[in-house]
């Protein structure tokens, strides 16, 4: 119960990796709060987990709306001492079809979403003298261009170098700012990666999983139970001396 008495807000955890966060922590004796832009879900999320779960609509790219679901989270169960900057859209084209709206979007919820977000908790934690544990969720996407996800890949590298300047500022009150960069994880965020792929590189459905899969040196793609210790690990106060570090999670992919 390495998590007992702590609260943590997780965006975009109606599903997922959030959501697997959300069950891993619950297990850990944390509260936990679905923030989520999709409302229906994240009440489905929140309701199968039982009472140690609250839903919020949120959504990362409105600054009213991070306000009104932290004082709504605040509210519920008093404090939030652990905030997972989670919430992400994945977008892909070749370099001369990007659009300008793609990119903004984008960068509206990966980048701005995730700073402002950090802000508006990390200002919660400071007034309240709270030594808090923030998680952003960056990618191997963040270390690394690739050819047809230029505005995506762009977003994680920006999550990274948020993570180490807010790291950086914020450990003078005690708040841990540090992230996780996967690999590649099966689910639905990846159902809509290869239906991308298949269509711009012309592959069979299921395919372009199966050659990811196949190219991690762990031997498969990752699960989003693979990433769960991780996030546990760095919430909590064994993790009181890392600071603004990324680690990756990715079955081998990547090193640093
Ligand atoms: N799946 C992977 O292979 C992979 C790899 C590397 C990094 N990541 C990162 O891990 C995180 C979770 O990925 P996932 O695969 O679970 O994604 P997902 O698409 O399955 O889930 C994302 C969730 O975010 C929510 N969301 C979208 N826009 C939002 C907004 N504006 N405000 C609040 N919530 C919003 C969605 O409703 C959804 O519930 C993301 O940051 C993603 O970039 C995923």
């Amino acid at each position: 119960m390495r998590l007992d008495g702590k609260t943590a807000l997780i965006t975009g955890s109606a599903r997922g990796i959030g959501l697997a966060f959300a069950k891993a922590y619950v297990a850990e004796g944390a509260k936990v709060v679905i923030a989520d832009i999709n409302e229906a879900a994240a009440q489905a999320a929140a309701a199968e987990i039982g009472e140690n779960a609250l839903s919020v609509a949120l959504d990362v790219a409105d600054q009213a709306s991070i306000d009104a679901g932290i004082a709504k989270a605040a509210n519920h169960f008093g404090q939030i001492d652990i905030l997972i900057n989670n919430a992400a859209i994945f977008t892909a084209a070749p370099v001369v079809e990007i659009t300008e709206s793609d990119y903004a979007r984008v960068f509206d919820i990966n980048v701005k979403g995730t700073l402002f977000t950090m802000q508006s908790v990390a200002r919660h934690m400071i007034e309240r003298g709270i030594k808090g544990k923030i998680i952003n969720m960056a990618s191997q996407a963040g270390r690394r261009g690739e050819a047809l996800v230029a505005v995506y890949c762009a977003s994680k590298a920006a999550v990274i170098s948020l993570t180490q300047s807010a790291g950086l500022n914020l450990i003078k009150h005690g708040i841990n700012v540090n992230a996780i960069a996967p690999g590649v994880v099966d689910g639905e965020h990846w159902d809509g990666v290869d239906a991308f792929f298949a269509k711009h590189e012309g592959k069979a459905p299921g395919q372009k999983k199966k050659e990811v899969g196949a190219a991690v040196p762990f031997g498969r793609m990752g699960t989003a139970d693979d990433l769960t210790g991780m996030a546990i690990f760095l919430a909590s106060s064994e993790a009181d001396y890392i600071v603004a570090q990324t680690y990756n999670v990715d079955g081998g992919n990547w090193m640093s």
